[in-house]
Parts: C-alpha cells; sequence; structure tokens
C-alpha cells in the first residue's frame, strides 16, 4: 500500500500555475491575528484552519485526539477578517488541513540555505488515501524574492528557484523538496500557505491553471552560490557542535530538521524533528 500521488508533480516536486490578481483584492493579512509560533524572531504565522479551530498553528499530532494534516477546522477570529483569502483555499475542493499566512522577515541566500527543510506532511496519514502536499500563494508583491527548492539539500546544483511576485501560485510537495524562502526585501514577506490532499479535486485545480515548472529567476554568479553554500554550512556546523557541547544529540529525526530553527516555519519545524 502506498499513497495516492498526482503525476504531475511526479517529475520535479512541484508546479507553477497561473498567477492571482492579488492587486484586486484588499490586504486581509495586515488585519489577521497572529500567533508567535517561531523559534526565532524572523516569521509568524496567522491561522486560517488549525486542528481543531483554535487560534494555534501547532502540528496536528500534537493534538487529543492527534491527527494527520487533513480535515482543518476554520479558525473564526481570522475566517471573519479574511473571507478572500478563506474564499481562495476553499477554491481547491481539496480536504484542507493546516491553512495560515506566514509574515517572513527579510533574510539572505545564505539564511535561506541554512534554513532549507522538509515538512512532516505525512505523519499519521493513512496508506491508500491522498498524499499530503502543500499551496503557496504570494501575498505580497516579492518579485525580487525566490522559493529555493532543493532535492538535495546539500546540493545547489539541484535547486530551482521560483520568483514570488504578488498572486505567484505554487504546489510543492514539500516533504519530498527541501525549501526556504530568500526574500531580500526591506518589508515582511506575506504567503497563504495550505495543506492539500493529493486528488483528482487538487489534479484538476492545476490543469484548469496552466501547469509548468519553468521557474525562470536570474541567474546567480557560481561564486555567489559557493560562497553563500558554505556560509551557510559552516552556520549548521557551529549549531551542531553548539547543541552537542550540551549534551544532546543533533541529529534526531534527519538532521535537517533539528538544525533549522530559522526556517519559515520556525518553531513548526522543531516540533516536526
Ligand atoms: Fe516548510
Amino acid at each position: 500500500m502506498s499513497y495516492l500521488k498526482l503525476p504531475i508533480l511526479n517529475d520535479t516536486g512541484f508546479v507553477i500555475v497561473d498567477s492571482y490578481d492579488q492587486s484586486a483584492d484588499p490586504r486581509e493579512w495586515d488585519e489577521l491575528i497572529y500567533v508567535d509560533w517561531k523559534s526565532s524572531g524572523d516569521t509568524r504565522f496567522a491561522p486560517l484552519a488549525s486542528a481543531y479551530g483554535d487560534l494555534e498553528c501547532d502540528g496536528f499530532w500534537n493534538h487529543t485526539p492527534p491527527k494527520t494534516d487533513k480535515d482543518g477546522v476554520w479558525v473564526k477570529e481570522n475566517v471573519a477578517i479574511a473571507p478572500i483569502l478563506t474564499e481562495r483555499a476553499l477554491e481547491f475542493n481539496a480536504n484542507i488541513g493546516r491553512c495560515r499566512v506566514i509574515e517572513l522577515q527579510p533574510n539572505t541566500y545564505a539564511d535561506a540555505i541554512y534554513n532549507l527543510h522538509r515538512d512532516d506532511n505525512n505523519r499519521l496519514n493513512p496508506e491508500g488515501t491522498g498524499w499530503i502536499v502543500r499551496a503557496f500563494f504570494n501575498l505580497t508583491d516579492d518579485a525580487d524574492s525566490v522559493m529555493l527548492l532543493r532535492e538535495d539539500k546539500d546540493d545547489p546544483a539541484t535547486e530551482t528557484r521560483v520568483p514570488l511576485p504578488a498572486g505567484a501560485q505554487v504546489v510543492i510537495d514539500t516533504q519530498r523538496l527541501y525549501h526556504a524562502v530568500w526574500h531580500p526585501g526591506d518589508k515582511p514577506r506575506y504567503c497563504l500557505i495550505t495543506s492539500l490532499e493529493s486528488g483528482p479535486e487538487l489534479d484538476q485545480w492545476m490543469q484548469d491553471r496552466h501547469p509548468h515548472t519553468d521557474a525562470n529567476a536570474p541567474a546567480l554568479e557560481a561564486s555567489f552560490i559557493a560562497g553563500a553554500q558554505a556560509e551557510a554550512e559552516a552556520k549548521r556546523a557551529a549549531r551542531a557542535a553548539a547543541i552537542a557541547a550540551q549534551g544532546k544529540d543533533p541529529r534526531f529525526g534527519d538532521g535537517t530538521m533539528a538544525l533549522a530553527e530559522n526556517d519559515e516555519y520556525g518553531q513548526e519545524v522543531m516540533s516536526e524533528a
């Protein structure tokens, strides 16, 4: 038995679809209620759907009773503030798990490489059902920012960079691909992230929107990439050494989660380890 996965995501693990006309909408995300769900000072989250409808962002498996990242319950306080964002999540007609807006403060390319991680989307997900992936709707116009995607965290040659202008829509198997956002702007980036069950409904949503994988981001100088990679690896090594010095094993899980404390998911990732 295995999971139902969508062939459209087989080759690359992600797909970009037509952009949404974000300019026509009010900035609902400015009014949402955010919670401090982070381990560094760089992110906040505003949940639209949580495990049981509370204004919190914990993994669904950390609740009583625990559940997989499906059947999210709408958080009425934030749904009332953001009806358009809620409608956009409902547009998939798929089973939705976690659904929230992330606020990410500016960072560097080296920060983003350091933050690369995979999500734990399918914990407790019964085999034979749909594999859980995530949709990213960029809300702010961050045309110079990119979502880094790598098959191999340590190999820049496997990297794809997806530009994030307002309205960008990307579906990513974030349990397969290492990912993090490089956001060099001077204001926070906001993005709606929704956990979705793979199935005919999600497939149809993508097929209706000219799916492709041509990210078309500007090339980076090889020396710039190498420098940032080295900086990120040095930071990982320093953190591993610091944890080891405290007598803790830095390699719980696959090691990646434990070291990704500053990533776009903050503490969520720590709790995934
Ligand atoms: Fe993630």
